[in-house]
């Protein structure tokens, strides 16, 4: 089993709507500490292939933890909520196949998305979330609840339909247990509601009115949800004055964006060119010859490598990051590191391609 990866039994699968499911893994005692986390943390699952010797048709994929680290602590429950993509290979097999009793590969806990919690803040928490979103961002929202007496969150949830809405009467339940510090709003697109705000997408008008009406006063906020409304989200609030280092996003799926192309450092070298990649991992250093201009850096490290931490290979889960100790990079995509992460030299391996004759990286 590659490093990072436990076998978790599952212990319960509870219907959330028509398209998703809550599946809750037992966490043994001597496992709780590697699966300590943060609210908004996601895990990544592996599914080997049915064939054990076509290693290539490995699976993974990454779902945020939707249950807190109380429940982990005390009872040793990790949950996460899975929405059904048409097609979906992983999704359709949790949602639809999976049952209680079955184990599943569960890699121990990642991402930068999220918050600690202390219960001596004192603080307003803007959540905005939109369809599967709503699973790291009902951590986060849950721990505070729990563990802030001073604190207060106010979510604004998108769906298209009431149907659609996951976590529907767990919601409900938070908001009655905490009825002054926790604001529940209920977007819905394509199901007329009683008030103008409540209908329709979340856009550029509604979060202007959040940010004049109950919103004002947030001091941080944590997006989740498709790419158009982390990103329309991200300029409301931008241009209603709240500072980027207060806004906080996490993406699931950025579609078929354009990549960047090939940087002017790397076209200078032939196809046929190699630079020496160094990567340590785990204490362990590797040297791999990378092209410069065909797979990533991760592919071909993985070859002999098998053990470097990775998901999604797409630029947005962040479980591959790595920083440049030495030589330099370009990345093709990247929708999860911050200015400043990339400032310090954090690089997504998935996404890397060597400029220089060498390179080092650190994997995180
Ligand atoms: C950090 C992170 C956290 C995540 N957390 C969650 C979570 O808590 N709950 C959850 O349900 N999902 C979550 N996801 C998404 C999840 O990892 C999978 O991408 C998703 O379940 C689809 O996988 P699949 O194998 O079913 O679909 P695939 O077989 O990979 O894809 C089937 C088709 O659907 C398209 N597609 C893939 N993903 C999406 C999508 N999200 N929306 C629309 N089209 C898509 C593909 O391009 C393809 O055409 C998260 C992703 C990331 C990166
Ligand atoms: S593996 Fe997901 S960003 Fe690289």
């Amino acid at each position: 089993m590659n490093a990072g990866f436990h076998s978790l039994a599952v212990t319960r699968i509870e219907p959330l709507t028509d398209l998703a499911c809550a599946v809750q893994f037992s966490v043994p005692a001597e496992l709780r500490d590697a699966y300590a986390f943060t609210p908004g943390q996601h895990l990544t699952l592996r599914r080997p292939p049915a064939d054990a010797q076509a290693a290539s048709q490995e699976e993974r994929r990454t779902y945020s933890i939707c249950s807190t680290p109380q429940d982990l602590a005390e009872r040793g429950e990790l949950r996460i909520g899975v929405k059904r993509i048409t097609a979906g290979l992983f999704s359709g097999w949790l949602t639809g196949e999976l049952r209680p009793g079955a184990t599943i590969e569960v890699m121990t806990p990642a991402g930068r998305f999220g918050t600690a919690v202390a219960p001596d803040n004192d603080r307003h928490v803007g959540c905005l979330a939109a369809g599967s979103g709503i699973t790291p961002v009902l951590s986060i929202l849950t721990s505070i609840l729990r563990t802030e007496p001073a604190s207060r969150v106010s979510l604004v949830y998108g769906n298209r339909t009431s149907n659609d809405v996951m976590f529907l009467e767990e919601l409900a339940d938070l908001k009655n247990s905490y009825p002054s510090r926790f604001t529940l709003l209920h977007v819905l697109s394509g199901e007329p509601q009683l008030s103008d705000l409540l209908t329709g997408r979340i856009d550029e008008d509604k979060i202007n009115l959040l940010l004049d009406g109950l919103c004002k006063d947030v001091d941080e906020w944590y997006l989740c949800g498709p790419l158009w409304m982390v990103t329309t989200a991200r300029g409301a609030l931008q241009a209603g004055g709240v500072p980027s280092s207060r806004v906080h996003a996490e993406l699931f799926y950025v579609g078929d964006e354009p990549p960047v192309p090939v940087s002017a450092a790397a076209a200078q070298h032939a196809d046929s060119d190699r630079s020496q990649v160094t990567v340590t991992l785990s204490g362990r250093t590797s040297t791999v010859s990378v092209g410069y201009h065909g797979p990533s850096i991760l592919d071909a490290v993985l070859a002999s490598r098998p053990d470097a931490p990775y998901a999604c290979k797409g630029g947005v889960c962040g479980t591959c990051r790595a920083m440049v100790t030495a030589g330099s990079v370009s990345m093709t995509r990247n929708y999860a590191l911050e200015p400043e992460e990339l400032a310090a030299g954090l690089v997504l391996a998935c996404q890397s391609h060597p400029e220089t004759p060498e390179v080092s990286l650190q994997f995180q």
